[in-house]
This record gives structure tokens, sequence and C-alpha cells, in this order.
């Protein structure tokens, strides 16, 4: 293989999950520099986070990694990787499913771009963890402390005392 420098994981990332680090942790032992991507607008619906939230709770999840750097996005992630000069776009990859959307995402990114993606299959004890479900379960007082970071944690839970103070 070429030497691939720098790779990005783009995502929402409302909120960070550990399934989501765990594919950041094992990115980073693998590239120079991981820049993890955070898309502006998501285009699922309204986000929980502002995008300075969704920022903030990456650096401080991944604080002891040094060769990480935290960006946003708005546009098409194509033109994106190009301008910082990426080598490869990561995805995590949980369930056939993913497979099925990531496929012509990853072929319209390689036409568009000229960059490769490559897919970690997720961690399998996170392989049912997205951000919607978490989203979803928390809201419905659920338990997820098992599923986030304990900063993810701790912002959802006190945002969770802002609703309730609220009504
Ligand atoms: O965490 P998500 O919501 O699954 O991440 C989706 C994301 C941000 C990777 C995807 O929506 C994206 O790449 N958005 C940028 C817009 C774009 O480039 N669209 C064309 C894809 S071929």
């Amino acid at each position: 293989m070429n030497s691939r420098s720098k790779a990005v994981y783009p995502g929402s990332f409302d909120p960070l999950t550990n399934g989501h680090l765990d594919v950041i942790r094992r990115s980073a032992a693998v590239f120079e520099v991981l820049t993890v991507a955070v898309v502006v607008n998501p285009q699922k619906r309204e986000p929980m986070f502002t995008l300075e939230e969704r920022k903030d709770l990456i650096r401080e999840c991944t604080a002891d990694l040094p060769n990480i750097e935290v960006m946003d996005f708005r546009g098409l992630l194509a033109d994106f990787v190009r301008q910082i000069g990426a080598d490869v776009i990561i995805k995590g990859l949980r369930v056939v499913s993913d497979f099925e959307s990531e496929l012509s995402t990853a072929l319209m990114n390689r036409s568009l771009s000229g960059i490769d993606t490559m897919f970690l299959m997720s961690d399998a004890k996170y392989s049912f963890v997205s951000s919607s479900l978490i989203k979803e379960v928390f809201l419905l007082g659920g338990d997820v402390s098992g599923y986030v970071p304990e900063p993810v944690l701790r912002t959802m839970n006190s945002r969770r005392a802002t609703v309730r103070a609220q009504n």
C-alpha cells in the first residue's frame, strides 16, 4: 500500500457514540492524521447538539489521541476531502444494510474526488448502536450509559435536567 497519511472520518456525530469512538481509535492507530469531519447540517433531522457541542465532545473524548483533528464541513464530502488533501475516507460498517447504502456512496465519492473509502467493521458489541437510537432511548427515559462516552452522557443528562426544569 502507498503511504496513506491522512484519513477523514465523516459523520453527524449527534452525538458521538462508543461505536464512533471505537472506529476513531482504531483508525488513529493506522493513519498519521485522522480528521474527524462533522457535517454542519445533518440531512436526517434537526440535530440535538449544536455543531460546536458535537465538535467539543469529540475533542474531549479523544484528548488522549495526539493525531486527531476535528473539523466541520458543509456541502459535498468529496470537495472537503480534496480541499484538505486527505488520502482516504473512513466509514464504519455495523450491519449488512449499512454496506448497501455505503457502497454507492463510496463509489460516488471516488468518482467525484478520486479518493477511496475504507471500511472498518464495527466491534460486534456496538453493532446495534446508532446516534438516532441513543437519542430515542434517552428521550424516552432509558439508560444510555453503556453506549456513549462519559462526557456525552454528562451533556445529555444536563440537557434532560434543563428540559425537566422548563416543564
Ligand atoms: O453520521 P451520518 O449521519 O451517517 O453521516 C453522514 C455523512 C455526513 C457522512 C453524509 O451525510 C455525507 O457525506 N454528507 C455530505 C454530503 C455529500 O457529500 N453527499 C453526497 C454523498 S455521495
